[in-house]
């Protein structure tokens, strides 16, 4: 296992995207804030996709002007095709996610495009980001079942794995939309994807629909990827995929892995602190475990 992992806070972004209420902007700017004091080194911040599609994050403009950037924190945003493209970078954004999926039936929902179709897509933003020196993350989605087309194929996973890498993504998240996988199918698709492509650039992104995220998580530490993707509070979920539910919460990511001994540089009790804070703006109760737990001891 890693001695060190990295997480990729998806909160802003994937937490968000889904709430049905508009969340106000200086409360998006605040989280965005309080999570960059935890420690974290990687916040996706927002979305530069058509607001059409996903209103909520429709002010990513002004939640990414209005943000406190640290030295040593990344901000990457999502971004679709080249108008998002431009969008981010006349915020300011140095760095950008690019997604697609492994199952052609989500990708038609969530993007509009077929697998090959949106890779062409995304042709010349890459083009783009070298030439500005802008860095570039990919995802893909459904790898471990798709919402509509049910069983993925492993081949397929890997091929758009390997699209996204040649494409010049420096790390490849690989996306259980909804939640579905458990640890041998886990383990089996990371390992089948890291024979294509490099461990050290592949990261691993669970929803918990069926709580089964951080014992796929731990499946897959034990193959050797270094970075988590989770939310706050185990918000999230993707508009377009039907029956997803919530990322896997930071918290009990954090908690996890401290336990094992493998550092994050992440201070807990602030995450936790924050979780609680984004609860109460949502309204709800923390989708974390190990902040209910914390709260009854
Ligand atoms: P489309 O309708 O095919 O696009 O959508 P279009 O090019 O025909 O444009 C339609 C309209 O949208 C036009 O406006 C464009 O200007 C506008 P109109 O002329 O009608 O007024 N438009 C934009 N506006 C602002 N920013 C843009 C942009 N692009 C077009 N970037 C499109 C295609 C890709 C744009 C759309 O399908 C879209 O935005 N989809 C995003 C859906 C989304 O964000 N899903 C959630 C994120 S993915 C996820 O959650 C999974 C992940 O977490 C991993 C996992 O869990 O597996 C990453
Ligand atoms: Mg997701």
């Amino acid at each position: 296992m890693p001695a060190r992992v990295r997480i990729v806070e998806v909160g802003p972004r994937d937490g968000l995207q889904n709430e049905k209420t508009i969340v106000p902007t200086a409360a998006k700017i605040e989280l965005i804030d309080r999570l960059s004091a935890t420690g974290l080194q990687c916040i996706e911040a927002t979305s530069f996709v058509s607001p059409k599609w996903i209103p909520q994050l429709a002010d990513a403009a002004e939640v990414y002007a209005g943000i406190t950037r640290l030295p040593g924190v990344r901000y990457p945003v999502l971004v679709p095709n080249l108008q998002g493209y431009e969008r981010a970078r006349a915020a300011g954004v140095e760095e950008i996610a690019i997604f697609t999926a492994a199952s052609e039936a989500f990708n038609q929902r969530n993007i509009n495009a077929s697998i090959d179709e949106s890779l062409a897509r995304f042709a010349p933003v890459m083009e783009r980001a070298r030439a500005d020196g802008v860095r570039v993350r990919g995802y893909v989605s459904t790898v471990l079942g798709c919402p509509y087309q049910g069983a993925v194929p492993l081949a397929d996973v890997v091929r758009v794995a390997r699209a996204l890498h040649a494409l010049g993504c420096y790390e490849v998240s690989l996306g259980d939309t909804i939640g579905i996988g458990t640890p041998g199918k886990a383990r089996a698709m990371l390992r089948a994807v890291a024979a294509e492509v490099p461990m050290a650039a592949l990261a691993v992104h669970f929803h918990d629909t069926y709580g089964q995220a951080l014992s796929n998580i731990l499946a897959c530490l034990e193959e050797g990827v270094a970075v988590v993707d989770s939310s706050v509070s185990g918000t999230g979920g993707c508009p377009y995929a039907k029956g997803a539910s919530g990322n896997v919460a930071s918290e009990d990511v954090v908690y996890m892995l401290h336990g094992l001994g493998i550092d994050t540089g992440i201070d807990l009790g602030r995450l936790v602190d924050t979780g609680r804070w984004l609860a109460a703006v949502l309204g709800r109760a923390s989708g974390s475990k190990v902040t209910r737990a914390l709260a009854a001891t």
